[in-house]
Parts: C-alpha cells; sequence; structure tokens
C-alpha cells in the first residue's frame, strides 16, 4: 500500500509583519493605517528565531503590508542566511510592489541564490480598475498593481493573484480571472471576507448562501474549463 509521506515541519505560518499600510480597503480586517507600537526590533528578531526553529514548509509574510515594515530586508537576507535549503517558500503579500524594487532586487537575488523561485509576491485586484480603486479607497490603485506585476516579470519573479468576493465585486470574478491568465499568475487565491476589524461595518455585503454556492461551482467549473489553479 502506498504510504503517505507526512512532514514533521509545519505546512503553513503566516507572519503579519505590521499594521502599516496606505490602502483603505472597506472590507479590511486590519483596523490600522500605522505600525503598532509594539513592532520592535526585539519583538522582530524573537518571532524570526521561532520561525527559523519552526521552520514551516510555506511562510505567508503580510500586513497591514509588508513592504511598509522597516524590517523586509533583513528578515529576509536572516531567513536565506540561518535557513539555506531549509528556507520555506515564501510569498510577500503587498499592495505596493510597484515602489518596492529594491526588495524585488533582493529577491532576486536570493532566488539565484537558492537555485529556485522559492520566493514570490501576492497582490490582491478586486475587480476591474474602478471596482477595484472603489474597494481599496485609494484612486488609481489598480494601475500600480498592473506596474507591480509588471516588475516582477521583468525580474522574473512568480507572483499570485488573490481577491476577496464580496457582494460588491461578485460579478468581478471573471474579470480577475482572465487578468491572472493574462499576467501569467501562478495562482488565484479566492479568499474567504472576514467581517471582523473595518470588515465589521461592511457586514452586508458577506455573500449569501446561494452565492457562495455559486462561486463554489464558478470554481469548479473554472478549473476544468481552463484547467488552472484555483484555490
Ligand atoms: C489585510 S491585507 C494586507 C496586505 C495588503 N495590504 C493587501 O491588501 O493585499 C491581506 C489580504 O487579506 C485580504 N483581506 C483583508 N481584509 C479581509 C477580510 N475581512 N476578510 C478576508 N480577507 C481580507 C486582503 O484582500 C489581502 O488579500
Amino acid at each position: 500500500m502506498k504510504q503517505i509521506v507526512v512532514s514533521d515541519r509545519p505546512y503553513h505560518l503566516s507572519w503579519d509583519l505590521t499594521t502599516a499600510c496606505h490602502l483603505h480597503c472597506n472590507l479590511c480586517y486590519n483596523t490600522e493605517k500605522k505600525s503598532h507600537p509594539t513592532e520592535t526590533r526585539d519583538l522582530i528578531e524573537t518571532i524570526l528565531d521561532n520561525v527559523v526553529e519552526l521552520k514551516p514548509l510555506h511562510l505567508g509574510i503580510g500586513g497591514g503590508d509588508s513592504l511598509l515594515s522597516p524590517y523586509i530586508s533583513w528578515i529576509l537576507q536572516q531567513l536565506a542566511e540561518r535557513m539555506g535549503d531549509e528556507m520555506p517558500i515564501i510569498t510577500i503579500d503587498t499592495m505596493m510592489v510597484n515602489q518596492g524594487e529594491d526588495v524585488v532586487q533582493q529577491v532576486w537575488r536570493l532566488n539565484k541564490d537558492l537555485g529556485d523561485n522559492r520566493i514570490q509576491f501576492y497582490l490582491s485586484i478586486h475587480g476591474s480598475p474602478e471596482v477595484h480603486d472603489k474597494i481599496v479607497g485609494y484612486k488609481g490603485h489598480f494601475k500600480k498593481q498592473i506596474e507591480g506585476i509588471k516588475l516582477l516579470k521583468r525580474y522574473g519573479i512568480n507572483f499570485s493573484l488573490g481577491i476577496v468576493p464580496t457582494k460588491e465585486n461578485f460579478n468581478q470574478l471573471d474579470t480577475v480571472l482572465i487578468l491572472a491568465l493574462y499576467w501569467g499568475a501562478g495562482l488565484l487565491n479566492i479568499s474567504r471576507f472576514v467581517p471582523i476589524g473595518k470588515g465589521a461595518k461592511a457586514y452586508e455585503q458577506n455573500l449569501s448562501s446561494e452565492q457562495y454556492k455559486w462561486l463554489l461551482d464558478w470554481i469548479v467549473t473554472r478549473n476544468t474549463q481552463l484547467s488552472c489553479q484555483l484555490p
């Protein structure tokens, strides 16, 4: 009989590096706009020690916006130096990769040293330019996301796209899927809306049970039709 091998390393660990963010997403679970006072070097070092010891297979670094943390480059360097081949697959969640070419260059260098595309990015796109900009509360942000994607493609760095479906953008799923396919995203992640934090005020935007059922059917149908990778 075929044996199922289970790793003794945790499959996934999420590290929300900072609460700082420059967007105003109406659905966001994060209520802060600035860095929290506890985001000190001491705390970062303690968390880093734990990550190195736990050796997760996948590490999601997010926020807030991970690129707004002054420690992001240092953390990536430390993980590479201290974990070497055991470095997890890392996904950097940001909405301002277009302004972070220094980190993109560092990721390109680290990936080259590691000999694979282990460090990747995750960008949210919630619909067409108009719908996306409205949801994130930032006019012109969709355009910045596309600039960010082009920057990643210039450096050959893999990325995934994500959408949080609510009543506001329920009719945008095909638009975002087409964008993911067009730009060559490795994955389109569909996150379930969790109405907490700022998002608690948008509770009525939560999909109905019929819409969730439709969404599951949509995922199955599109996966079959396109042989693409939905969640
Ligand atoms: C808090 S955001 C922070 C990272 C980055 N600033 C961004 O917006 O992508 C992390 C991810 O969680 C999603 N998200 C935010 N609030 C959410 C909520 N209430 N329920 C589910 N997903 C949410 C965002 O769309 C994004 O994909």
